[in-house]
């Protein structure tokens, strides 16, 4: 089995918590574009989506699937979406889209977390995969220099410029034992838009597809 074919099985697992009549908050990348695909197979029971950046927009109008602004709703009881790494606390990575602090805000909204990934995604320790940090491009040689300061090697992300016109920097080389403290340090400094830690609001409900089948575990 290929790991998009894991990503898939997790992908299509999601839709079992759709509820009738609801606004889905969906995250981005490889893994929730399958989610997409199969949200569209019930987009009549639906009302609609909240979507997490240009790209999942782009796909969820593709397929005829209503886009909600973030302000026109109250709450949402499901968000949707990848993670690069997770941790057996629901800690998790995220960001290697570019996408993260749209889909910081999506998470905030929703009631329920619903994460799912292939099965090379779930780790003991978070920070194998360099974390991303969105920052104001002002700030940008400031914020690596505290990076640096707090244990990691942060690196420019060439070329990139997110959905809200900043830039990101991939901390590399970091080995993260308490993610909530680490998540409210990078968050403390000036210029920071969004830390790809996403551990204050964590996973609910992770789906893991693997050759097996999709592994379902609740917190
Ligand atoms: C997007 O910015 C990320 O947070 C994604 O959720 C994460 O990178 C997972 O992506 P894939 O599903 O493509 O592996």
């Amino acid at each position: 089995m290929t790991q998009d074919e894991m990503k898939k099985a997790a992908g299509w697992a999601a839709l079992d918590y759709v509820t009738k009549d609801s606004i889905v908050g969906v995250g981005t990348g490889s893994t929730v574009n399958h989610f997409i695909d199969a949200l569209a197979t019930r987009k009549e029971e639906i009302k609609g989506a909240v979507s997490s950046s240009v790209a999942s927009t782009q796909r969820l109008e593709e397929l005829d699937i209503p886009v909600f602004d973030a302000n026109e709703v109250s709450a949402l009881d499901i968000y949707v979406d990848g993670a690069d790494e997770i941790n057996p606390d629901f800690d998790m990575i995220k960001g290697g889209g570019a996408a993260l602090t749209r889909e910081k805000i999506v998470a905030a909204i929703a009631k329920k977390f619903i994460c799912i990934v292939d099965n090379t995604k779930e780790v003991d320790v978070l920070g194998a995969f360099p974390l991303p940090v969105e920052v104001i491009p002002m700030a940008r040689s400031y914020i690596g220099r505290e990076l640096v300061k707090l244990g990691g090697d942060p690196v420019y992300r060439e070329g990139v410029i997110t959905d809200n016109g900043n830039i990101i920097l991939d901390v590399h080389n970091l080995q993260i034992t308490d993610a909530k403290d680490l998540e409210n340090k990078i968050n403390a400094l000036p210029g920071v838009v969004t830390v790809g830690l996403f551990a204050r609001r964590g996973a609910d409900v992770l789906l893991v597809g693997s050759p097996d089948g999709v592994k379902t575990v609740t917190k």
